[in-house]
């Protein structure tokens, strides 16, 4: 299991992402802090003269993500096989919110995260009488093999009669891959007990972060978290492998590039720098 202190040094990151979203319009002002406001002034030159030199931004890569991991989302709602949703790590991130806001009763959200950040996101939630059965925020340590904080006993909370989603966003690279490994083991076998088992997340590759520039991305990347980013895989097949070696049935790697016709975000380079992983899991055999 990763160092706790490996953990909470991930946490300061959701603030900063906290004001992305916000200031993109994709959030309730009330999920930006004036700790994520400070860190994003203080990322703004890097930002201005990265996109002055036409290079990637790290805006352009939360955003482009975040889209990618909104549109399969909705997908899969909408083609009724998803109405339950478990966000590990969902920091400040408002797709609870916005999902919740706008498909009401017809799904179940949990947003879940380390103890502090999930009081922080409670407490806002509430603030927007938006805390209750079909949306909660828990705790969870996504790494926990067993007891009240793990998977397991989180979605033991759900109806395994409907289909269920998981997402990370933001967290699979900041861990070693034997925690990424073990936590994707335990998402295929907690989504097995489910119709239309979904994972969704983000995930960069190492052969596609490899030329000087983007090596230096990764590395301000790494100081902004830190402590390193991993790249757990040279190729998309590779990590393909791994996943479904962990027990998926299928998965695939979206690049967020390829939806640069409909969305602005996805247009920056950095959209070409991170994918976005969709894989599924067997239904459970009808007894
Ligand atoms: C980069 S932020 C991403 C937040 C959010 N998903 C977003 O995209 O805005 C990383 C999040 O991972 C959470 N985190 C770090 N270690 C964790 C763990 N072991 N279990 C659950 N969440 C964890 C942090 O508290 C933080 O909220």
């Amino acid at each position: 299991m990763p160092k706790p202190s490996r953990a909470a040094a991930v946490s300061p990151t959701a603030l900063y992402t906290g004001a992305v979203w916000a200031r993109n319009g994709l959030s309730h002002p009330a999920f930006a802090t004036l700790e994520g406001h400070l860190m994003f002034q203080a990322a703004r030159p890097a930002l201005a003269l990265a996109r002055a030199l036409g290079g990637p931004t790290l805006e352009g890569l939360l955003l482009s993500r975040h889209r990618v991991i909104d549109q399969q989302l909705h997908a899969a709602i909408k083609a009724g096989r998803v109405t339950q949703v478990i966000e590990i790590a969902a920091g400040l991130s408002p797709r609870g919110w916005r999902f919740v806001k706008h498909y009401g009763p017809r799904i179940r959200y949990i947003e879940a995260d380390l103890p502090g950040m999930a009081a922080r996101k409670r407490a806002l939630l509430t603030r927007l009488g938006h805390h209750g059965d079909r949306h909660r925020v828990v705790d969870i340590d996504a790494f926990a093999e067993a007891g009240p904080m793990s998977l397991a006993a989180i979605a033991d909370t759900l109806d395994p009669t409907q289909g269920t989603a998981i997402i990370t966003e933001g967290l699979i690279n900041y861990f070693p891959v034997d925690a990424v490994t073990g936590l994707w083991s335990r998402m295929a076998t907690t989504l097995s007990r489910f119709p239309n088992g979904l994972y969704l997340s983000d995930l960069h590759i190492g052969g596609e972060n490899r030329n000087p520039a983007v090596r230096a991305f990764v590395q301000a990347l790494s100081v902004f978290v830190r402590g390193r980013v991993h790249l757990h895989f040279s190729s998309a097949d590779e990590a393909v492998q791994a996943i479904e070696s962990a027990g998926f049935s299928s998965a695939k790697l979206l690049r967020p590039s390829d939806l640069a016709k409909d969305w602005p975000d996805c247009r920056d380079p950095a959209a070409r720098l991170v994918r976005v992983i969709v894989a599924h899991t067997e239904s459970p055999r009808a007894a």
